[in-house]
C-alpha cells in the first residue's frame, strides 16, 4: 500500500499534491464499497477511534463516524458539553484520559487555532483535524476538490472562486491550499473587511463584486457568514451583505455558461444563497456530503497504514 507522508492530517498545507492524489485515488475505491449492498470493509478492524468535539458539528461529525464504521473500527464519540472539560480539565488532560483508554487515533475539532498541532508534539496516536478555529479543515477541503474532481474530470486549470466570509473561514484557507497544489487558479471575493490582509500572497485573485466573480468562474464555492466568529461589526447588516454578496438563480442563469456551486454547510438560506439557487442543477452540496464519507475512510485508512 502506497502511504502518506505525514502520519497526522494536521492541514492540507502540510501535506502534498501527491498525497491529495492518494488520498482521490483510495477514496474512488471506498465510493464504490459505500454504494454497495453491503458498505462495510474489515480495513480497521482492532482499530479504536476517538471523535472528539469542542465545537458543534452535524456534516463532519457524522460523516467520520460513518467512515470509521464502514471500516469496521471501534468508535467512541465524545463532545465537550456534558464532559469534564466544564469543570475544568484541560485538553491535554482530557486527551491523554481518552487515549488511556486505548484509542489508536483521534479526530478533532477545537475552537482554536493550532489545537490539533499542540496535540500532536505531545500523544502518540494519529490526529485528524476536524476543523481548528479559523485555521484549518483539511478533510472538507478534500472532500471539495474531490467532487469538483469527479464533476468536471480534473482539478488542474480550472477557475474556481471562493465566494463569502473569507476570513473567519478555515475551509477558503484549506481550499486555497488544495486548490493550488493541484493546479487550479483561485479567486476570492467578498467585502473587504471579510478578506484577510494577507490573502493576495497565497497566489489568489481578489474581486469584490459576485457577479464578475461569478462570469470569470467554472466553480463558486460559496461560504457562510459566521456570525459566531465575529466580535466586530464586519459589514452594515446581514440585509446588506444579502444585496451585495448573496447569490440566487437569476445571477447563475444569466452566466454565458453553466458554472458549478458548491457550500460547505451549514447553508444560511436566505443570506448567502437563496433556495432557488442551492436547491438548483448547478449545485452539487448534497454530493460534497455524500463525498465526505468516502474521502474520510480514504484518509484514515491511510493514516492507519502510516503509523
Ligand atoms: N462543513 C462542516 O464542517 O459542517 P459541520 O460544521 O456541520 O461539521
Amino acid at each position: 500500500m502506497s502511504k502518506l507522508s505525514q502520519r497526522h492530517l494536521l492541514g492540507i498545507k502540510d501535506i502534498t499534491r501527491q498525497d491529495i492524489e492518494l488520498i482521490f485515488e483510495t477514496a474512488d475505491n471506498f465510493k464504490d464499497v459505500i454504494n454497495r449492498p453491503i458498505k462495510k470493509v474489515p480495513s480497521l478492524r482492532d482499530v479504536t477511534i476517538a471523535n472528539i468535539f469542542f465545537e458543534n458539528s452535524t456534516r463532519t461529525r457524522l460523516s467520520f463516524e460513518l467512515a470509521e464504521k464502514r471500516l469496521s473500527a471501534d468508535v467512541v464519540n465524545f463532545s465537550a458539553s456534558g464532559s469534564s472539560v466544564k469543570k475544568g480539565e484541560t485538553l491535554l488532560d482530557t486527551v491523554n484520559n481518552i487515549l488511556a483508554m486505548k484509542v489508536d487515533m483521534v479526530v478533532m475539532r477545537h475552537a482554536s487555532a493550532g489545537a490539533p498541532h499542540f496535540l500532536s508534539k505531545h500523544i502518540k496516536a494519529n490526529i485528524v483535524n476536524a476543523g481548528d478555529g479559523t485555521h484549518e479543515h483539511p478533510t472538507q477541503a478534500l472532500l471539495d476538490l474531490f467532487s469538483i474532481r469527479e464533476k468536471l474530470g480534473s482539478i488542474e486549470g480550472k477557475k474556481v472562486a471562493i465566494i463569502g466570509d473569507i476570513v473567519h473561514s478555515r475551509v477558503a484557507l484549506s481550499n486555497i491550499f488544495a486548490l493550488k497544489k493541484l493546479g487550479a487558479e483561485v479567486l476570492v471575493c467578498g467585502p473587504p473587511t471579510l478578506l484577510p490582509k494577507f490573502i493576495s500572497s497565497l497566489g489568489v485573485q481578489v474581486e469584490l463584486d459576485v457577479q464578475k466573480a461569478l462570469a470569470w468562474c467554472d466553480v463558486a464555492n460559496v461560504l457562510r457568514i459566521q456570525l459566531e466568529r465575529q466580535q466586530l461589526k464586519y459589514f452594515p447588516s446581514l440585509r446588506e451583505y444579502t444585496l451585495y454578496y448573496g447569490i440566487n438563480k437569476k445571477m447563475l442563469d444569466v452566466l454565458d455558461k453553466d458554472i458549478v456551486l458548491m457550500h460547505p454547510g451549514p447553508i444560511n438560506r436566505g443570506v448567502e444563497l437563496t433556495s432557488d439557487a442551492a436547491d438548483s442543477h448547478h449545485s452539487i452540496i448534497l454530493d460534497q456530503v455524500e463525498n465526505g464519507v468516502a474521502v474520510r475512510m480514504a484518509v484514515l485508512y491511510l493514516l492507519a497504514g502510516a503509523a
